[in-house]
């Protein structure tokens, strides 16, 4: 790949991180054309569903700087007919010379760009195996691999692992910088999820809000897993979905388009959705504190033995303030009987 090709790959993921969270069920892409000078004359990302894709908004800024140019995008053009037409289409049409490409398309009606492209002549270049970055897709590629919405279990605790103390108070643990971290992220998901236990102990409001407490524009679905009711006047009531357990609660969050959820406990929760092998990401914040004693960030034991743990391997870690963000994602399931449940 060029330098410039790099550049323009950079500028398309931030592209697709802006756009997160509101382009549900498609894919939050990102597209950059590279003009034949190398410049960068053009960038684009996945409107919400129904609206156009990244490589026909970053075609659309690069007007006619595009022909003969370059399209960086972060996902494999796609090549079939749904709102819109193909991309693949829209790029040969804008006389794009050559496509590079960071994941291969996974749906098998909209895949075959690549085959397509080359084609009609489009040199096609995407790295094997996925090497370039583009991890906004992660959610996404999971959640279509999987056949349910992506899970990322949040959790904030002490260096000792408790998230609250021995008496329940638990606010706040973090810090003001972690918690705006939070916020910012809730912007970016179809839905938060909470356990009955978290409602009733805590009335959350769960949407998303500044630091002055205006809400981003973005707001997450507001999702409460259990059967004991949101009680009438609670932050909840009358605005949130409920089920009454996890399975139901991921089915009908996938048949509505959900794709990219943040589960956000509490330790009741939290566990059942490790133990039924639902968790693709974890976020831990972890505050400079210790207790001794408190509540568990997980609720009830996963296994009796440490070659049975649930593992992830550690994908970022962030200072925020006096606290750490340590993100990962699932490495293996395991339970004492075998590999997955
Ligand atoms: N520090 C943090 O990061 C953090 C975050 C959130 C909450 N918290 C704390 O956690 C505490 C609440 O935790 P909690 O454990 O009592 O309540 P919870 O995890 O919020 O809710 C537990 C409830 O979830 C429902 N549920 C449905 N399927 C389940 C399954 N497979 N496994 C477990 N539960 C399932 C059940 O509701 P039904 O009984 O209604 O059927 C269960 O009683 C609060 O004190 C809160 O402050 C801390």
């Amino acid at each position: 790949m060029r330098p410039a090709e790099l550049e323009a790959l950079a500028a398309a993921e931030a592209a697709a991180a802006a756009v997160r969270g509101t382009t549900s069920p498609n894919p939050p892409v990102g597209a950059a054309i590279v003009d034949a000078a190398g410049r960068t004359v053009g960038v684009g990302a996945t409107r919400p569903a129904g609206g156009a894709h990244a490589e026909v908004m970053a075609l659309a800024e690069a007007g006619e700087h595009a022909r003969g140019g370059t399209a960086v995008v972060t996902l494999e053009p796609c090549n079939h007919t749904g709102h819109t037409g193909p991309c693949t289409h829209a790029l040969v049409d804008a006389g794009i010379k050559r496509v590079v490409f960071a994941r291969r398309d996974p749906n098998p009606v909209a895949g075959g760009g690549a085959e397509w492209l080359r084609g009609q002549g489009v040199e096609v270049v995407h790295p094997e195996p996925d090497e370039l970055p583009a991890p906004t897709l992660d959610p996404w590629l999971t959640a279509v691999a999987a056949g349910r919405p992506a899970v990322t279990l949040k959790f904030a605790q002490t260096l000792d692992g408790f998230t609250a103390a021995a008496d329940g108070t638990s606010r706040w643990i973090t810090g003001p910088e972690a918690r705006r971290a939070v916020h910012a992220d809730r912007a970016h998901r179809d839905a938060i999820i909470v356990g009955t236990g978290t409602v009733l102990a805590d009335d959350p409001r769960l949407s998303a809000r500044r630091d002055d407490g205006t809400e981003y524009d973005h707001q997450p679905r507001r999702v409460v897993v259990g059967t004991r009711e949101v009680p009438a006047g609670h932050h909840l009531a009358g605005v949130c979905e409920q089920y009454p357990d996890i399975d139901t609660a991921l089915t009908e969050l996938w048949e509505s388009g959900a794709r990219d959820v943040l589960v956000e406990g509490g330790a009741g929760l939290a566990a059942g959705f490790v133990a039924a092998g639902a968790v693709d990401f974890v976020q831990a914040y972890l505050a400079p504190k210790l207790l001794g004693a408190g509540h568990p960030v997980l609720g009830r034991p996963l296994t009796e033995t440490l070659a049975g743990a649930f593992e992830f391997e550690t994908t970022g870690v962030r200072r925020l303030g006096a606290d750490v963000l340590v993100e990962g994602r699932v490495a293996r399931r395991r339970r004492a009987t075998g590999e997955n449940p």
